[in-house]
C-alpha cells in the first residue's frame, strides 16, 4: 500500500465531506440485525464532525435493480440505527443525486446508492454528480473497496480532494502486516454457499496455507467431487472438477482438505425443519446437508488447536437456524479459545461472530467480505488504487507549490 491521504492531513473545518461507508448489513423485519459495520464507523464520523465538517454518507445495501426504488433495499433501518448509535438524528435523503440541502443537519445518509443508474458501471456522469456534492471525499468502506463503482471509484476522480478514512487504513495495514509473515501453521477456513464466488481465493490460498477447511455449500461441492451422494444439497455441479483439482493440489503439498464425515441433514430448507445427524455415507436422495456433524466438528477443533494463524471466512452450515448452528458455533468457540492469531472477515462471518458472542476473542475482525477475500488473494483493490493516485497527484502538487 502506498501512502494515502488521511483525514488528519486535511483541514475539514466548514467543509462538506462525502463519505463512502459500507452499511450493507443484514436487515430483518425492518430492523438492522447486526450493527457491527455501522458501529465501527462511529469514530470516523465523530472525528469528522469534531473537525467542524458536515457529512453526507453514501452506502449500498444488497444488490437492488438499478433505477428502481425498492423498499426492501432501503437504508431507512440503517438511518434509524445510526441515529440511535450516534445519539443524533441522521435523516435519510431519498433524492440526493442532483444536490442536497443539508438544512439544520450536520450529518445525513443518502438512500441506497445502488438505486442510482450507473453506480455499478462506474458511470462518469453519476460520478461527477456525486463529486459535486462535496469538497472532500472520504472512502472508509474497506468492505466495498474491491468494487470499481461510481461511489467507490469514479467519484474520486472528480472531487477536489479524495482521501482514505481511518477504518480503511487500519484494515489495509493490519491485513498486510499479518499476512506478510504469519505464524505457522497458517490455517484458512473458507465456508459459505458457493465455490464460484470463492474459487480464486481457494486457489491462491492453497499456495500459501498449511491447512484448508471448507464449509457450507462449498464443502458440498467438494464432497460431491470426492464421490459422495449429497442428495439435494446446495452445490455447484460445474465446479466439481475445480474442487477435484484443488484437493489434488493440497494433497501434493501434504495437507489434505478434511471433508465432513458426518453431517446434520433436513428434508427441507426451513427454520423449523427437523435436524438429523447422519454419517456422510448415509445421505438419502431427498436430504439437504445443513451443517457438519459433531464428529467432524471435533476433528476441525483439533486442527484449529494446532494453528499459529487462523483466517476465517464463511460459516460451516445454516447457522441462522439454531438446529443447524452447532458446527459454526463449535468452530467459533475453537477459534476463540485458540492461542493463534485469528483474523475473521465476511458478512456472514460477522453475523456468526455476533451470534456466538466471540468477538472479543478474535484477534482481528475485518469488515470486508469479498474485499477481504480479494485482499487475501493479493489482488489490488480498485477503490484503494484510485486513492493512491489521488495521493500521488496531491504530493506532486504540494512539491510544486513548495518549489
Ligand atoms: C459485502 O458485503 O461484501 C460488501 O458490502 C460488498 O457487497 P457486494 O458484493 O454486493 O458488492
Amino acid at each position: 500500500m502506498s501512502d494515502l491521504i488521511k483525514i488528519t492531513d486535511l483541514d475539514l473545518s466548514g467543509k462538506r465531506v462525502l463519505i463512502r461507508e459500507d452499511y450493507n448489513v443484514p436487515i430483518k423485519d425492518g430492523q438492522v440485525e447486526d450493527d457491527t459495520r455501522i458501529r465501527v464507523t462511529l469514530p470516523t464520523l465523530n472525528q469528522i464532525l469534531e473537525a467542524g465538517a458536515r457529512i453526507i454518507i453514501l452506502s449500498h445495501l444488497g444488490r437492488p435493480k438499478e433505477g428502481v426504488y425498492d423498499e426492501n433495499f432501503s437504508l431507512a433501518p440503517v438511518a434509524d440505527c445510526l441515529s440511535r448509535l450516534l445519539g443524533r438524528e441522521v435523516p435519510l435523503i431519498k433524492q440526493w443525486v442532483d444536490g442536497i440541502d443539508l438544512g439544520k443537519y450536520d450529518i445525513v445518509l443518502c438512500e441506497n446508492v445502488r438505486f442510482e443508474k450507473g453506480e455499478k458501471a462506474n458511470d462518469d456522469e453519476l460520478a461527477r454528480k456525486m463529486a459535486a456534492l462535496c469538497q472532500v471525499y472520504v472512502n472508509d468502506a474497506f468492505a466495498t473497496a474491491h468494487r470499481a463503482q461510481a461511489s467507490t471509484y469514479g467519484v474520486a476522480k472528480y472531487v477536489p480532494m479524495a482521501c482514505a478514512g481511518p477504518l480503511l487504513i487500519t484494515e489495509l495495514k493490519t491485513l498486510s502486516t499479518v499476512l506478510r509473515d504469519p505464524a505457522r501453521p497458517l490455517l484458512a477456513i473458507v465456508g459459505g454457499s458457493k465455490v464460484s464466488t470463492k474459487l480464486t481465493i481457494l486457489e491462491s490460498l492453497s499456495e500459501n496455507i498449511d491447512q484448508l477447511i471448507v464449509g457450507g455449500g462449498i464443502a458440498n461441492t467438494f464432497l460431491k467431487a470426492a464421490g459422495h451422494n449429497i442428495g439435494h444439497s446446495l452445490h455447484e455441479p460445474d465446479l466439481v472438477g475445480d474442487a477435484k483439482k484443488l484437493m489434488a493440489l493440497m494433497k501434493k503439498r501434504g495437507c489434505e482438505i478434511p471433508l465432513p464425515t458426518d453431517v446434520v441433514c433436513a428434508k427441507k430448507y426451513d427454520e423449523n425443519a427437523e435436524a438429523t445427524i447422519k454419517n456422510i455415507d448415509a445421505i438419502e436422495d431427498d436430504d439437504l446437508i445443513m451443517d457438519v456433524g459433531p464428529e467432524t466438528s471435533a476433528r476441525f477443533t483439533e486442527l484449529l488447536a494446532r494453528a499459529g494463524t487462523i483466517v476465517w471466512n464463511g460459516p460451516l452450515g445454516v447457522f441462522e437456524f439454531n438446529q443447524f448452528s452447532n458446527g459454526t458455533r463449535t468452530l467459533a468457540d475453537a477459534i476463540a479459545k485458540s492461542s493463534a492469531y485469528s483474523i475473521a472477515g465476511g458478512g456472514d462471518t460477522l453475523s456468526a461472530i455476533a451470534k456466538f458472542d466471540v468477538a472479543e476473542h478474535i484477534s482481528y475482525i475485518s469488515t470486508g467480505g469479498g474485499a477481504f477475500l480479494e485482499f487475501l488473494e493479493g489482488k489490488k483493490l480498485p477503490a484503494v488504487q484510485i486513492l493512491e493516485e489521488a495521493a500521488r497527484a496531491w504530493t506532486a502538487m504540494e512539491r510544486a507549490r513548495e518549489y
